[in-house]
């Protein structure tokens, strides 16, 4: 009898045992040995997310992976239960672009364990050694362009000034910002500090001019505040700039800036990035004077290749290994480069080359 038993024993370890790897086989994708790919993307609610994850769906579906795409409406919860049912399911790779890159610690530390590697998509995740490569554009750059463009525009080491001009940038949770304006600083910076640029408001630090949730309607809501303190209005006080870091904090500017009496003929000159169709249209007509062009095609691409070369253990292509800090040491990052767009060259830039179709530019 204890010999049946012992015999039952051992078979029953053995079945439990090969249902367990046969899970752990199962990458998420039906049971198949299809690689899954868990993509995790922060909200549908601005454009480029929503070109981000279709581009790289389609992009990792043609190289034969299985994709799990999520969008984690903004909420740092939400991105972590969905990151963490990626985990449950055996995914080989993650791609996050966070919500907020200080919040993923505990639940990365749990693809850490399963031993999933995990590619930080144009926002760097913090604080955590679980983080193997980063994909982004050159953020800084980015931030310089639309400081070029405002130092051009309004020629500032020729004009004594003084201009006046406010900033914007996006959310604190976001590591970008703290390349995208130090960026723009770099170049804008020299000019306040002899008085050619003033700030109505004053406020300059990052802090004082950061929008929680890069929100188009927080943007609008504290220009209205920065126009009813200095009646920066057409027939007040003069406003010659106002520079933000991307699309959606400008669009809001651009609103409040319309409601306040501005029109095309004298809009101060807005910057921003994205290249969102808004805003695209928004230049056309004369109330945002710049964009910068971050093709997500190319970002796509280069995370696909990222992602084949990880699943195929060969090397992964990056092209910066130390500038991108997360607070744990430098990750190997691949850079794409950005493009300024103006009304010069968006034909170009954007129609032409397939990214928008004409009618998307029409109003
Ligand atoms: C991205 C920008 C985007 C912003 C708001 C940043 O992390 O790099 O392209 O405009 O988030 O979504």
């Amino acid at each position: 009898m204890r010999k049946i038993l012992a015999i039952l024993l051992v078979v029953t370890l053995a079945v439990g045992l090969t249902l367990t790897l046969t899970a752990c086989d199962d990458n998420g994708g039906g049971g198949n040995d299809t690689p899954t790919i868990g993509v995790s993307m922060p909200t549908m609610d601005l454009q480029r997310w929503n070109q981000d994850g279709e581009n790289l769906r389609l992009q990792l579906e043609a190289q034969g992976f299985e994709v799990n795409l999520q969008f984690a409406g903004n909420d740092v919860p939400t991105q972590i239960n969905q990151i963490e049912s990626m985990i449950g399911l055996g995914v080989d790779v993650l791609v996050i672009a966070a919500v907020d890159g200080g919040s993923l610690t505990e639940v990365l530390g749990q693809a850490e364990t399963a031993g999933i590697p995990v590619i930080a998509y144009d926002r760097l995740i913090m604080g955590t050694t679980a983080v193997t490569y980063y994909a982004t554009f050159d953020n800084f750059r980015v931030g310089q362009m639309q400081g070029e463009f405002l130092r051009d525009a309004l020629d500032l080491p020729n004009q004594p000034g003084p201009f006046y001009i406010e900033f914007f940038t996006g959310d604190p949770g976001d590591n970008n910002i703290f390349f995208f304006f130090p960026g723009a600083m770099s170049v804008l910076q020299p000019f306040v500090d002899d008085g050619t640029i003033v700030v109505p408001s004053g406020q300059i630090d990052i802090m004082e001019v950061a929008t929680p949730g890069w929100s188009t309607a927080e943007a609008q809501s504290r220009m209205e505040t920065l126009i009813a303190m200095n009646n920066l209005t057409p027939g007040g006080h003069p406003l010659h700039a106002v520079m933000c870091s991307n699309d959606s904090t400008a669009q809001g500017v651009t609103t409040a800036l319309l409601n306040a009496g501005w029109t095309a003929d004298n809009f101060p000159l807005i910057t921003g990035q994205d290249c969102d169709i808004i805003s695209v249209l928004n230049m056309i007509d004369g109330t945002q004077a710049m964009s910068v062009f971050k093709d997500t095609r190319v970002l796509a691409d280069n995370v696909v290749q990222m992602v084949t070369a990880i699943i195929n253990g060969t090397t992964v292509p990056v092209n910066n290994l130390d500038e991108y800090h997360n607070g744990t040491g430098y990750i190997p990052t691949n850079l794409s480069e950005p493009i300024v767009a103006t009304t010069d060259n968006y034909v170009e830039l954007l129609i032409d080359s397939g990214y928008y179709t004409r009618e998307q530019l029409t109003r």
